[in-house]
Protein backbone atom coordinates (compact mmCIF):
# COMPACT_ATOMS: atom_id res chain seq x y z
CA UNK A 1 0.00 0.00 0.00
CA UNK A 2 1.25 3.43 -1.40
CA UNK A 3 0.61 6.00 2.38
CA UNK A 4 0.05 9.48 1.88
CA UNK A 5 2.32 11.42 3.48
CA UNK A 6 0.32 13.39 6.10
CA UNK A 7 1.67 16.62 8.51
CA UNK A 8 -1.25 17.49 11.39
CA UNK A 9 -0.02 20.94 13.18
CA UNK A 10 -1.53 21.63 16.01
CA UNK A 11 -2.19 24.75 18.10
CA UNK A 12 -4.31 25.33 21.31
CA UNK A 13 -2.65 27.98 23.36
CA UNK A 14 -4.80 26.63 26.21
CA UNK A 15 -3.50 23.09 25.84
CA UNK A 16 -3.23 21.73 29.13
CA UNK A 17 -6.78 23.21 30.12
CA UNK A 18 -8.26 21.23 26.85
CA UNK A 19 -10.55 18.16 26.76
CA UNK A 20 -11.81 18.07 23.27
CA UNK A 21 -8.36 18.76 21.28
CA UNK A 22 -6.40 16.97 23.94
CA UNK A 23 -8.48 14.04 23.24
CA UNK A 24 -7.96 14.21 19.75
CA UNK A 25 -4.23 14.72 20.34
CA UNK A 26 -3.54 11.18 22.02
CA UNK A 27 -5.47 9.86 19.75
CA UNK A 28 -3.12 11.59 16.59
CA UNK A 29 -0.65 10.24 18.22
CA UNK A 30 -1.39 6.64 18.41
CA UNK A 31 -0.91 6.84 14.33
CA UNK A 32 1.91 5.89 12.91
CA UNK A 33 3.84 7.31 9.75
CA UNK A 34 2.43 10.66 9.99
CA UNK A 35 3.68 13.40 11.37
CA UNK A 36 2.49 15.42 14.64
CA UNK A 37 3.57 19.11 15.28
CA UNK A 38 2.45 20.55 17.86
CA UNK A 39 3.26 24.59 17.14
CA UNK A 40 2.97 25.51 20.14
CA UNK A 41 5.30 23.76 21.73
CA UNK A 42 8.05 23.76 19.20
CA UNK A 43 7.84 27.81 18.96
CA UNK A 44 6.13 29.19 22.35
CA UNK A 45 7.11 32.20 21.77
CA UNK A 46 6.05 31.78 17.97
CA UNK A 47 9.37 32.49 16.43
CA UNK A 48 8.85 29.86 13.47
CA UNK A 49 11.22 28.44 11.14
CA UNK A 50 10.41 29.33 7.83
CA UNK A 51 12.78 26.67 6.14
CA UNK A 52 12.16 24.17 8.21
CA UNK A 53 8.60 24.72 7.77
CA UNK A 54 8.54 25.05 4.19
CA UNK A 55 10.59 21.96 4.39
CA UNK A 56 7.93 19.95 6.25
CA UNK A 57 5.99 21.39 3.62
CA UNK A 58 7.27 19.87 0.54
CA UNK A 59 7.70 16.55 2.53
CA UNK A 60 4.09 16.29 2.93
CA UNK A 61 1.08 15.61 0.94
CA UNK A 62 -1.71 16.54 2.82
CA UNK A 63 -1.60 19.13 5.41
CA UNK A 64 -4.04 19.54 8.28
CA UNK A 65 -4.21 22.16 10.83
CA UNK A 66 -6.20 21.29 14.26
CA UNK A 67 -7.60 23.42 16.31
CA UNK A 68 -10.39 25.06 18.13
CA UNK A 69 -11.73 27.96 16.73
CA UNK A 70 -11.19 31.34 18.49
CA UNK A 71 -12.95 34.64 17.66
CA UNK A 72 -14.31 32.66 14.30
CA UNK A 73 -10.58 31.78 13.27
CA UNK A 74 -7.73 30.10 14.00
CA UNK A 75 -5.12 30.60 17.00
CA UNK A 76 -2.59 33.47 16.14
CA UNK A 77 -0.19 31.14 16.12
CA UNK A 78 -1.09 29.66 12.63
CA UNK A 79 -1.93 33.16 11.49
CA UNK A 80 2.01 33.92 12.03
CA UNK A 81 2.61 30.70 10.39
CA UNK A 82 0.52 31.52 7.29
CA UNK A 83 2.28 35.23 7.27
CA UNK A 84 5.84 33.72 7.76
CA UNK A 85 5.63 30.31 5.62
CA UNK A 86 3.75 30.86 2.92
CA UNK A 87 6.05 33.30 0.58
CA UNK A 88 5.50 34.58 -2.86
CA UNK A 89 7.59 32.11 -4.75
CA UNK A 90 7.33 29.31 -2.78
CA UNK A 91 3.50 28.91 -2.23
CA UNK A 92 1.88 31.48 -4.48
CA UNK A 93 3.27 34.00 -7.54
CA UNK A 94 4.49 32.32 -10.86
CA UNK A 95 7.26 30.55 -9.15
CA UNK A 96 5.40 29.72 -6.48
CA UNK A 97 4.62 25.86 -7.32
CA UNK A 98 6.06 24.61 -4.07
CA UNK A 99 2.38 23.66 -2.78
CA UNK A 100 0.45 22.51 -6.36
CA UNK A 101 -1.50 19.51 -5.91
CA UNK A 102 -1.16 19.06 -2.23
CA UNK A 103 -4.31 19.24 0.10
CA UNK A 104 -5.02 21.71 2.94
CA UNK A 105 -7.74 20.08 5.51
CA UNK A 106 -9.02 22.05 8.85
CA UNK A 107 -10.07 20.03 12.08
CA UNK A 108 -11.74 22.30 14.45
CA UNK A 109 -13.50 22.50 17.34
CA UNK A 110 -16.16 24.80 18.45
CA UNK A 111 -18.25 25.85 20.93
CA UNK A 112 -21.27 27.02 19.30
CA UNK A 113 -23.88 24.81 18.19
CA UNK A 114 -24.32 23.54 14.53
CA UNK A 115 -27.65 25.65 14.24
CA UNK A 116 -25.73 29.12 16.03
CA UNK A 117 -24.07 28.86 12.75
CA UNK A 118 -26.79 29.67 10.05
CA UNK A 119 -27.87 32.86 8.81
CA UNK A 120 -30.96 32.65 11.60
CA UNK A 121 -28.35 31.38 14.61
CA UNK A 122 -26.95 33.29 16.74
CA UNK A 123 -23.37 33.35 15.37
CA UNK A 124 -25.53 34.73 12.13
CA UNK A 125 -22.68 33.06 9.39
CA UNK A 126 -21.98 29.65 8.33
CA UNK A 127 -19.12 28.16 9.45
CA UNK A 128 -17.62 27.81 6.01
CA UNK A 129 -17.82 31.68 5.80
CA UNK A 130 -15.70 32.26 8.55
CA UNK A 131 -13.20 29.98 6.99
CA UNK A 132 -13.35 31.51 3.55
CA UNK A 133 -9.41 33.07 3.94
CA UNK A 134 -8.27 29.76 4.80
CA UNK A 135 -10.16 28.42 1.82
CA UNK A 136 -9.13 30.89 -0.69
CA UNK A 137 -5.09 30.53 0.90
CA UNK A 138 -5.35 27.42 -0.29
CA UNK A 139 -6.78 28.22 -3.73
CA UNK A 140 -4.15 30.40 -4.08
CA UNK A 141 -1.64 28.05 -3.30
CA UNK A 142 -2.86 25.37 -5.65
CA UNK A 143 -4.47 23.03 -3.08
CA UNK A 144 -7.38 21.91 -2.46
CA UNK A 145 -9.77 22.64 0.32
CA UNK A 146 -12.11 19.10 1.33
CA UNK A 147 -14.80 20.08 3.93
CA UNK A 148 -13.15 20.65 7.50
CA UNK A 149 -13.47 17.81 10.43
CA UNK A 150 -15.58 19.66 12.97
CA UNK A 151 -16.79 19.44 16.62
CA UNK A 152 -19.78 22.09 17.37
CA UNK A 153 -21.23 22.18 20.82
CA UNK A 154 -17.82 21.14 21.75
CA UNK A 155 -17.79 22.49 25.74
CA UNK A 156 -21.23 20.34 25.98
CA UNK A 157 -19.44 17.55 24.24
CA UNK A 158 -17.50 16.88 27.49
CA UNK A 159 -20.45 16.28 29.32
CA UNK A 160 -22.52 13.78 26.62
CA UNK A 161 -19.93 11.47 25.44
CA UNK A 162 -19.40 13.74 22.11
CA UNK A 163 -15.90 13.89 22.51
CA UNK A 164 -15.18 10.47 22.49
CA UNK A 165 -16.96 10.02 19.47
CA UNK A 166 -15.09 12.76 18.06
CA UNK A 167 -11.56 11.70 18.74
CA UNK A 168 -12.24 8.08 17.78
CA UNK A 169 -13.62 9.78 14.78
CA UNK A 170 -10.41 11.47 13.96
CA UNK A 171 -8.05 8.42 14.25
CA UNK A 172 -10.27 6.76 11.60
CA UNK A 173 -9.68 10.08 9.42
CA UNK A 174 -5.97 10.38 9.61
CA UNK A 175 -5.43 6.50 9.23
CA UNK A 176 -7.94 6.55 6.42
CA UNK A 177 -5.80 10.03 5.07
CA UNK A 178 -2.32 8.03 5.55
CA UNK A 179 -3.69 4.73 4.04
CA UNK A 180 -5.57 6.83 0.68
CA UNK A 181 -8.94 5.20 1.55
CA UNK A 182 -10.07 8.78 2.89
CA UNK A 183 -12.58 9.84 -0.05
CA UNK A 184 -11.86 13.24 -0.61
CA UNK A 185 -13.64 13.86 -3.38
CA UNK A 186 -16.72 12.87 -1.78
CA UNK A 187 -16.45 15.68 0.78
CA UNK A 188 -15.73 18.71 -1.66
CA UNK A 189 -19.62 19.69 -1.90
CA UNK A 190 -20.55 19.23 2.13
CA UNK A 191 -19.72 22.15 4.50
CA UNK A 192 -18.12 19.66 6.81
CA UNK A 193 -17.86 16.03 7.51
CA UNK A 194 -18.22 14.78 11.21
CA UNK A 195 -17.08 11.45 12.85
CA UNK A 196 -20.64 10.38 11.49
CA UNK A 197 -20.50 10.52 8.41
CA UNK A 198 -16.82 10.15 7.24
CA UNK A 199 -16.34 8.65 3.97
CA UNK A 200 -13.72 6.19 4.25
CA UNK A 201 -13.49 3.78 1.17
CA UNK A 202 -14.05 0.27 2.45
CA UNK A 203 -14.96 0.80 5.93
C1 LIG B 1 -10.29 33.11 23.02
C2 LIG B 1 -11.42 32.19 22.68
C3 LIG B 1 -12.18 32.47 21.55
C4 LIG B 1 -13.21 31.60 21.18
N1 LIG B 1 -13.95 31.88 20.06
C5 LIG B 1 -14.92 31.03 19.67
C6 LIG B 1 -15.66 31.28 18.48
O1 LIG B 1 -15.43 32.25 17.74
N2 LIG B 1 -16.65 30.40 18.14
C7 LIG B 1 -16.93 29.30 18.89
O2 LIG B 1 -17.83 28.54 18.50
N3 LIG B 1 -16.21 29.01 20.01
C8 LIG B 1 -15.24 29.85 20.41
N4 LIG B 1 -14.49 29.59 21.53
C9 LIG B 1 -14.72 28.33 22.25
C10 LIG B 1 -13.66 27.28 21.84
O3 LIG B 1 -13.76 26.96 20.47
C11 LIG B 1 -13.82 26.06 22.71
O4 LIG B 1 -13.41 26.46 24.01
C12 LIG B 1 -12.98 24.89 22.23
O5 LIG B 1 -13.50 24.41 21.00
C13 LIG B 1 -13.02 23.76 23.24
O6 LIG B 1 -12.05 22.81 22.87
P1 LIG B 1 -10.98 22.29 23.93
O7 LIG B 1 -11.74 21.45 24.93
O8 LIG B 1 -10.00 21.51 23.15
O9 LIG B 1 -10.36 23.50 24.57
C14 LIG B 1 -13.49 30.45 21.95
C15 LIG B 1 -12.71 30.20 23.09
C16 LIG B 1 -11.70 31.05 23.45
C17 LIG B 1 -10.88 30.74 24.68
Amino acid sequence: MILAKLLVYYAHPGHKYSHANKAMVEVAKTVDDITFVDLLAEYPRHTINVEKEQERLREHDVILFQFPLFWYSTPSIIKEWQDLVLEHGFAYGSEGTALTGKTMMLAITAAGPVEAYTTEGYQHFPLRTFLTPLEQTANLCHMTFPAPYVLHSSLKAQSDGGIADHAAGYGRLLSAIRDNTYDFAATMDKDIVTHADLPIKGA
